[in-house]
């Protein structure tokens, strides 16, 4: 099987590229990503996949990668919600533009693709109820970056339905693990302990995300990949709901520092107050289970890889926070 990877230098993308070079070897993997300011090309080092260098906006490149390829499985997009808030010109032109470019190459060549998409299409939930997302949620997208990915979902569907392309979706909620860039939470908190700073806690940390290794959020593309019906929407998640504050505590007790080391700054505007994610059917239908629901775990690990991999992170940490500091002012 040969599958084009798109965003494969980012985050989610090179966690997936490394797992399937490492379980599935009769996989091909030509990875395409613009190199944004998202990427780190070092993510993928040693793992010996073909890279291109280009954008899913671009009609040519996307034509010559998909025409020979089995399969696209389309991570590449614009991501980081604090980002949409002060530029979301990029955010419309990859996550709009980017995916129907990538389904117009996938229909005139009658290839697969799966379309990686995430929770907060949704919107938020209240705190303190049971209520959760399912397949069935409407959407209701808050800031330019949900509302990007919430077209894109539109466009797969329509193509789906209009076009017969063979494609699928999957909503995840909010991964962790290594190579996740430092502008997000988890890896900020981290690098700042790291640094010597103290971590940055918005508002009054009270909003909740439900959190999932990347490794499982992977396996469960592979099953969809492998398994799902074209046509269908996948949500992923591991049960994993926290509050920010409670997150927070468990990377201070995992670097040794005080409960109390932290600063608030000022709330994210229009910040969603919680997600939550009913993932049966993906377990039902597709046999999927997350292998890392210890949390706890998980997230001693991902400070463990932190505190090993300074070269990974260090060129990029100064520029981010800079850029937050513009931002926010310490209460
Ligand atoms: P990321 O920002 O770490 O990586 C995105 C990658 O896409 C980068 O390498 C970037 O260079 C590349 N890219 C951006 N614009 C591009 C373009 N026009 N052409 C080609 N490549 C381009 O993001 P991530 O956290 O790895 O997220 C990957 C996908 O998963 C996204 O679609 C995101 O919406 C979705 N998602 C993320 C999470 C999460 O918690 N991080 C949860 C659910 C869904
Ligand atoms: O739910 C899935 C989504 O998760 C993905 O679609 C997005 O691409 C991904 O970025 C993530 O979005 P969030 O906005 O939830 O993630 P972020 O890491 O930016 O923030 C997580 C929570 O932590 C959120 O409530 C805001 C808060 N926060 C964030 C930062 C960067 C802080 O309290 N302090 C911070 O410094």
């Amino acid at each position: 099987m040969h599958i084009v990877v798109t965003g494969g230098a980012g985050f989610i993308g090179a966690n997936f590229v490394r797992r399937t070079v490492a379980t599935r070897p009769d996989v091909r993997i030509t990875v395409v990503d613009a190199l944004t300011y998202a990427a780190n090309e070092s993510s993928l080092d040693g793992v010996g996949v073909e890279f291109v260098k280009g954008s899913i906006t671009d009609p040519a490149v996307v034509d010559e990668l998909v025409a020979p390829a089995d399969a696209v499985v389309n991570f590449a997009a614009d991501t980081h919600n604090d980002n949409s808030l002060t530029d979301p010109w990029p955010f419309l032109d990859t996550n709009i533009r980017g995916t129907a470019v990538l389904l117009d190459a996938v229909r005139r060549h009658e290839k697969r693709l799966h379309h990686i998409s995430t929770d907060e299409v949704f919107g938020d939930l209240p705190l303190g109820t049971p209520e959760r997302f399912t397949e069935e949620t409407p959407y209701r997208p808050s800031s330019p970056y949900s509302a990007s990915k919430a077209s894109s979902d539109h466009l797969v569907r329509a193509w789906v339905r209009s076009f017969g392309v063979q494609a699928t979706i999957s909503n995840c909620s909010n991964n962790y693990g290594p190579y996740q860039h430092v502008e997000k939470f988890i890896p900020r908190q981290i690098t700042n302990i790291l640094s010597g700073e103290r971590p940055k806690l918005y508002g009054a940390g009270a909003n909740v995300r439900d959190w999932i290794h990347v490794d499982d959020h992977n396996d469960a593309v592979w099953a969809i990949l492998e398994r799902g019906t074209i046509g269908e929407t996948y949500l992923i998640g591991a049960d994993g709901e926290r509050s920010n504050r409670e997150v927070l505590a468990l990377i201070l007790e995992a670097t040794g520092r005080a409960p109390d080391d932290f600063d608030t700054v000022p709330d994210r505007a229009g910040h969603d107050l919680r997600y939550a994610i009913d993932s049966s059917k993906l377990r039902r239908e597709l046999g999927w289970a997350p292998a890392r629901a210890d949390f706890a775990a998980g997230l001693r690990d991902t400070v463990d890889w932190y505190r090993e991999n300074r070269a990974w992170w260090e060129p990029g940490k100064a520029g981010t926070e800079a850029a937050y500091a513009r931002r926010e002012t310490p209460r």
